[in-house]
């Protein structure tokens, strides 16, 4: 819809509507006259640079972000050299914080040289208690803040903060509706994320998502159809359906619609090859989605299986409503039903109360199961969480010295099952020309792995056959098999 809404045909004179999305566009086209006189004084247009803090959730409102700027006429750029800079921001362990207020230190002094650059906040950051009275009080320098719940009311906010030099704060505390079509801009032309759903529900004890993106709401499924078909039109081949939990999308419609139930509506769109998802709970795993992926042509062999920890005592604590023993027979039923299908996961090490018997457990699992990757987290403490509250937090050096230890064997066994795949024929999705050298491209196989092999820009985007010739650990440099 939004390619064909022409903004120069808006009255910016009248008053904004007031339903959504037509009353964003009203500002939308306010915004471009402003970068229009921007342009007249100062002989070129507006720049703008985003950075993006987290997980995918966040890099794709980062891309709706992107949307909105350039569609107003800005251009993008480094940021140095910005007069918008936008940051998205994450909260989820207490580092991600700390570094955006590192690198607001920075952006301060880039504001001083050039006094016309604004600075613009956003992200699941905002949404934490006492951030926003401490930008208030200490970074006044920052003009827009808003959160997770309102970003669709960007080029509002936008527009009002162009139009004064006092710092503008809209955050809210819940979501109030879910806002269709407004413009996107991809970071890749044949690859996206795709929201499905916002929020959580679960309340893992160690965990602020819940609390900073609010409870669980379900797009419509004909509007997730209806966006992946036009992404398919657009040229994209490989999807990522993106959600806290993604397999409890749908629960609260009337009747309910499965996850299980999209993904088939999904595979059948013509043009998609490829299908991802991210993040499943191993609580709502169900044997239809087993049965779904194991049948499908386009669903990836990859699954992201947060294990959080193999203590049942620990996962209890932490809210997480399975065992260790039905976290491994889930593992089982899956690697049956697919027995060539990745396995990767999320590990907290250090969560309160965990003793060196129950980091055992954590590397039994490991072990049994033998992932072939995954992301390890020293445990955060963040405040207004239940296991903050804890009494036993873990030593720091207890806990450092047990995440080197986690980190050893989960790398050494994710190489021992890499090499597994030396010498075997891939289908590869080229993402890019390879950054250190510039005779190869840089692809992802279906399982999630990374693959350097010979070629040029025309790749970008094709899915080729690919041998491995060579495993480095967790990549591999190969060949192409056949002529794309
Ligand atoms: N401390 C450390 N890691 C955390 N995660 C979530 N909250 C915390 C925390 N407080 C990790 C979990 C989750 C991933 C996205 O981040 O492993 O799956
Ligand atoms: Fe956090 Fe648990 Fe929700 Fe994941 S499922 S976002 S870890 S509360």
């Amino acid at each position: 819809m939004y390619n064909e809404i022409d903004l120069d045909k808006i009255d910016i004179n009248r008053e904004p509507p007031i339903e959504e999305p037509a009353r964003q566009y009203h500002y939308m086209a306010k915004c471009r006259e402003w970068v229009r006189a921007f342009e007249q004084k100062n002989g070129r247009r507006p720049c703008f640079s985003t950075q993006t803090f987290g997980c995918q959730m966040n890099a794709r409102d980062s891309e709706k972000l992107s949307g909105i700027l350039q569609l107003t006429g800005f251009a993008e750029t480094t940021e140095d050299e910005a007069d918008f800079v936008i940051y998205n921001t994450c909260t989820v362990r207490e580092n991600a914080n700390n570094k955006v207020y590192g690198r607001l230190g920075y952006l301060h002094s880039l504001k001083k040289k050039n006094p016309h650059m604004r600075i613009a906040l956003c992200g699941c950051m905002m949404q934490e208690p006492g951030v926003v009275e401490k930008l208030k009080k200490s970074y006044r320098f920052v003009n827009l803040v808003f959160g997770t719940h309102n970003i669709y009311k960007f080029a509002e906010l936008l527009s009002r903060s162009l139009e004064t030099d006092k710092m503008i704060v809209d955050v809210w505390e819940e979501a109030e509706q879910i806002v269709e079509d407004l413009p996107v801009e991809r970071k890749y032309p044949f690859k996206s994320g795709v929201n499905i759903m916002f929020g959580c529900n679960n309340f893992c004890s160690y965990c602020i998502v819940p609390y900073v993106r609010g409870r669980e709401k379900s797009r419509d499924p004909k509007e997730i159809v209806r966006e992946v078909e036009r992404l398919a039109a657009d040229g994209v081949v490989e999807i990522m359906l993106l959600g806290q939990n993604v397999n409890s999308y749908g629960k609260t419609f009337d009747p309910p619609v499965s996850f299980a139930r999209l993904l088939q509506e999904v595979e059948a769109i013509e043009g998609l090859s490829r299908i991802r998802f991210m993040t499943s709970h191993p609580k709502d795993l169900s044997d239809e989605l087993i049965d779904v992926m194991a049948q499908s042509k386009k669903i990836c062999r990859h699954l992201h299986l947060p294990l959080q920890s193999g203590s049942t005592r620990i996962l209890q604590a932490m809210n997480r409503y399975y065992t260790k023993e039905t976290y491994l027979a889930l593992v089982e039923k899956v690697r049956k039903a697919m027995p060539d299908l990745a396995i990767t996961t999320d590990i907290i090490v250090g969560f309160p109360g965990e003793t060196e018997e129950d980091f055992a457990e954590t590397m039994d699992v490991v072990k049994k199961v033998g992932f072939d990757s995954a992301f390890t987290f020293i445990y955060s403490k963040r405040t207004g969480t239940p296991a903050a509250k804890l009494p036993e937090q873990v030593p720091e050096q207890v806990v450092k010295e047990r995440f080197d230890r986690l980190l050893t064997t989960v790398q050494d066994i994710a190489a021992e099952k890499a090499q597994q795949l030396t010498g075997s024929i891939q289908k590869v999705l080229v993402e890019s020309v390879n950054d250190h050298d510039a005779s190869l491209v840089t692809g992802k196989m279906d399982n999630n792995a990374t693959v350097h092999l010979p070629g040029s820009a025309q790749l970008i985007g094709r899915i080729v056959t690919v041998r491995l010739e060579e495993c480095r650990g967790f990549y591999y440099y190969g060949k192409l098999a056949e002529q794309p």
